[in-house]
């Protein structure tokens, strides 16, 4: 049922918070979890309802998966353990949970479907089709490139596959693939992106070389369960920072956040920028960088995101884009065709909100400009159901001149559902 949010200017942003564990890591030790041997604990798993898709489909192929709120355990059969699930899968609104587990439904003996809401039936599958079509399995779509798919996997060649855009969830789907693949499968990508894959199956055992932006796989490892914490989710605490950095007299601090260097352009975009950000306590888990975070209401220079920065700030430019035009200078954000394809054509809901604040915002064909300098006015804002336009909408409205009002608020438990408890609690 779509929800309503007030949300009101803030005065300040200020106190201490931990965030829910990383959307893509909890996908990641899930799925991989489900094809090792024996038990995976995990701490600190999103509670995000995207995850949750991914442990419901886990359960679905015959894994026991038990456990509530944020700890979860995977008893993991091994590569071979799965079984024909009864139903569809359903990867509810979750990219993720339909590209990244495509890789391993492909290497099964038997056939299964996968079908996700609505948004995600608009999302194209090709990119992870084409190359398990290549490695031997039978995928159909609707209209040759939608969900549902249905995949016929069996035994896999394995291939050497260069990626036509940059995406970690097509890099997953073909290294998920390759452990089932007789010898070594080979991804190049045209630009680096988020490496939690590799990461972790390193961590679970298998054998997995990185040479610059060539990652290669050999097939059939034995990989082994784990005891494994999640860090909280950088692209959750993107919200909170911007907020602190929005609003004058603000001052947080945010605990055990995951600082992974190919998802921590943000800090730097943003000190880049002259945030005030400071990152004591940084420490390695499960491979995984961690710290915390503080940050203090700062007078922003305003920039420009393009090219390689673009990839590896995807999910945070809606947040960034509210930013932006409380900067100096302003933002541009070109080379982002790929914000078209998320849950919403996120490059027009943006800009519609946007405008919707008064905000002068201009839609580019793989970007969007929006000059620096302006007043953000109160407005009633819709979220078009995606998580991040509704939260990034809500911290736009924190720096508003009146009450706002979010439609579709609803749509942050996607990957965030404590976000407006945690929003009420920082805004005192
Ligand atoms: C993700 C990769 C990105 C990102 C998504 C999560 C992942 O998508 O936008 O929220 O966990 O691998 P693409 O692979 O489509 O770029």
């Amino acid at each position: 049922m779509q929800t309503t949010q007030r949300i009101s200017p803030a005065k300040a942003i200020s106190g201490s918070l931990s965030l829910p564990g990383d959307k893509s890591i909890s996908h990641r030790y899930a799925l991989i979890g489900a094809i090792a041997e024996g038990d995976t604990s995990i701490a600190n798993y999103s509670t995000g309802a995207d995850c949750h898709s991914t442990l419901g489909c886990v359960r679905a192929l015959g894994i026991e998966v038990e456990g509530a709120g944020t700890e979860f355990v995977i008893r993991g059969k091994g590569l071979d353990g799965l079984r024909a699930p009864a139903g569809d899968l359903d990867a509810g609104n979750s990219g993720s949970t339909i590209r990244m587990l495509s890789g391993i439904l492909a290497g099964q003996p038997f056939a299964s479907r996968i079908f996700g809401d609505e948004s995600l039936s608009r999302r194209p599958m090709q990119r992870v089709m084409k190359p398990l079509a290549q490695m031997g399995a039978r995928i159909d779509a609707r209209d040759g490139q939608f969900p549902p798919l249905r995949i016929e996997g069996g035994s896999l060649r394995a291939i050497d596959y260069t990626l036509p855009v940059p995406s970690a969830q097509v890099k997953t789907c073909v290294l998920f693939a390759g452990l089932y693949a007789d010898g070594s499968t080979t991804v190049t990508e045209p630009i680096r992106s988020r490496d939690h894959t590799e990461i972790a199956l390193r961590e679970f055992g298998a054998d997995i070389a990185v040479e610059r932006r060539k990652i290669t796989i050999a097939g059939r490892p034995r990989l082994e369960g784990r005891e494994l914490v999640v860090p909280s989710d950088l692209s959750s605490a993107a919200f909170f920072l911007v907020a602190a950095l929005l609003v004058p007299g603000s001052h947080l601090s945010i605990h055990g956040v995951g600082l992974n260097p190919t998802r921590s352009a943000l800090l730097d975009f943003l000190v880049g920028m002259g945030a005030r950000i400071r990152v004591p306590n940084l420490e390695s888990q499960n491979g995984e960088l961690i710290g915390d975070l503080e940050v203090e209401y700062s007078e922003l220079q305003g920039g420009t995101i393009d090219g390689g920065l673009t990839a590896a700030l995807i999910d945070e430019i809606p947040v960034l884009a509210v930013l932006g035009a409380a900067t100096e200078e302003g933002l541009t954000v070109r080379d982002a065709g790929e914000l078209r394809i998320k849950e919403t054509d996120r490059i027009h809901t943006v800009v519609e909100n946007l405008r919707l604040m008064g905000v002068e915002a201009e839609e580019l064909p793989d970007g969007m400009m929006i000059p620096g300098r302006q007043k953000l006015h109160a407005a009633k804002l819709d979220s078009s159901g995606d998580h991040r336009i509704a939260m990034a909408f809500a911290v736009a409205a924190l720096r508003a001149d009146g009450e706002s009002v979010i439609e579709g608020a609803d749509a942050a438990s996607v990957s965030f559902p404590e976000f407006w408890d945690t929003l009420e609690r920082c805004t005192g």
